[in-house]
């Protein structure tokens, strides 16, 4: 088995790293999928975009085992149901590391302009609460939420099968 991943500010990109230094499998970037063989196992690490895991439609015509998502919340947002039946994800099982970002001025183009709204929408909620407070703070200032210890049900898994 490999790992795949799709990264645009290098939080993913360190989770692939990190899985591939625990379990020695190797590691490549979405851009790299005609170096693979289109039968070898693949576990996917996608960063999260509205919703959507990047890069996973791209791998999908390749033998893709699990796949896991990075984005800003604690938890995938807004929920593990959702994702999974917006990435069509049935099949497949689906797992979630908390991953970071860029304070909001050192973000470019798009992203940066979804993200300022994003905010603008989060701070304008009536019913915000701590949740919502430490997202925008997130948004705002930046954070780095990637530790060793949310790749482990990952890991349980791959040692499970
Ligand atoms: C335009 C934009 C949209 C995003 N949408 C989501 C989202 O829907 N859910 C989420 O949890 N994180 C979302 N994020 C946060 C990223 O998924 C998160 O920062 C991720 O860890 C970045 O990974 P990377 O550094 O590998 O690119 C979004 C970020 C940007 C810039």
């Amino acid at each position: 088995m490999i790992i795949v991943y799709e990264s645009k500010t290098g939080f993913t990109k360190r989770y692939a790293e990190m899985l591939a230094a625990k379990t020695g499998m190797k590691v490549y970037r979405v851009n790299e999928l005609s170096k693979i063989d289109k039968k070898e196992e693949i576990v996917f690490l996608g960063w999260m975009k509205v919703g959507r895991i990047q890069g996973l439609k791209k791998v999908r015509k390749f033998n893709v085992k699990a796949v896991c998502g990075s984005g800003t919340g604690r938890a995938g947002e807004p929920n593990a149901e959702t994702i999974i039946s917006e990435n069509k994800l049935e099949k497949i099982p689906f797992f979630y590391a908390q991953g970071g970002c860029l304070p909001l001025k050192d973000l470019k183009g798009t992203d940066r302009f979804m993200m300022s709204m994003f905010a603008k929408v989060l701070k304008k909620r009536k019913d915000k609460d701590e949740k919502f407070n430490e997202a925008i703070e997130h948004i705002e200032n930046g954070f780095d939420g990637v530790k060793e210890k949310n790749l482990i049900p990952l890991i349980e898994w791959l040692n499970s099968r």
